[in-house]
């Protein structure tokens, strides 16, 4: 108060024009005030947020698990937001690459995401290289074919995506643990594991093909006969 007495006269005249406004944010104040009740009474309404405990079933949650059989309408981070309107179309992507006859045209990011997957899921038993010479499989576990064999080279994508998604005789599914996105992405991974294998010389690049030439070559003129090109052979 009596800071405002010493106040000089031109900031005094101007606290006198700021009571009116000072009034006008009150009543303004007041109005949002009113706004902040309804919007919390429409939080905290007296229902149950999903996952919240309740008494009034047995298993004392609130939530009830989904009929037999349910279809998801929406899933992913964005289900729960704009009323899972977003989420829809993760359910779409998923239906279409579960439907979907081979992989999608392979990037080097699908690759790369198809190695990461097939690194964890099944390395163990088919090994690095795809030869089913894994780990698992040196401590006994039943070794699975080669994918390097001329009938695996044959298979469809559809056949390696089935193999993944519902197991394949003694090997287990992973469809729980690979989403159908990743799953062709293992796919994509095997289909360029097959390859390295099993290129023809002309789809390799014109460098490495000549020099593949050139380590093709000393074998005939070894046999051949002079000493020289034997001993460099080998
Ligand atoms: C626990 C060991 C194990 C793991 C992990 C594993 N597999 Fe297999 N897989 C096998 C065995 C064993 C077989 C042979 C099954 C049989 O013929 O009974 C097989 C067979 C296959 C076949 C050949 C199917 C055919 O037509 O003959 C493919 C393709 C295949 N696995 C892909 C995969 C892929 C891709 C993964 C990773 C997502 C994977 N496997 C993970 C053990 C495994």
């Amino acid at each position: 108060m009596s800071g405002l007495h010493r106040a000089p006269v031109g900031r005094r005249s101007l606290r006198c024009c700021q009571r009116p406004m000072l009034a006008v944010l009150l009543a303004i104040g007041a109005g949002l005030g009113g706004c902040e009740r309804v919007a919390r009474d429409m939080y905290s309404q007296p229902r149950y947020d999903p996952g919240e405990a309740s008494p009034l079933f047995a298993d004392g949650k609130a939530s009830r698990a989904p009929p037999a059989g349910s279809v998801p309408r929406a899933m992913g981070d964005l289900a729960a937001t704009s009323s899972g309107r977003v989420g829809a179309e993760a359910v779409t992507a998923r239906v279409a690459a579960e439907q979907a006859a081979s992989a999608p045209v392979p990037t080097l990011a699908l690759l790369q995401r198809g190695r990461s997957r097939y690194e964890i899921d099944c390395l163990p038993c088919h090994s690095p290289l795809g030869d089913g010479d894994g780990p698992v499989v040196r401590r006994g576990f039943p070794r699975p074919p080669s994918y390097h064999q001329a009938r695996l080279r044959d298979a469809t994508d559809r056949h390696l995506f089935d193999v993944i998604s519902h197991g394949y005789g003694v090997m287990p599914s992973y469809g729980d643990r690979l989403a159908p996105a990743d799953r062709w992405a293992v796919v994509a991974y095997v289909r360029a594991l097959q390859l390295s294998q099993h290129a023809p010389v002309e789809a390799l690049p014109p460098a490495l093909q000549a020099t593949l030439r050139a380590q093709a070559t000393p074998a005939p003129s070894a046999a051949a006969g002079p000493a020289p090109a034997a001993s460099k052979g080998r």
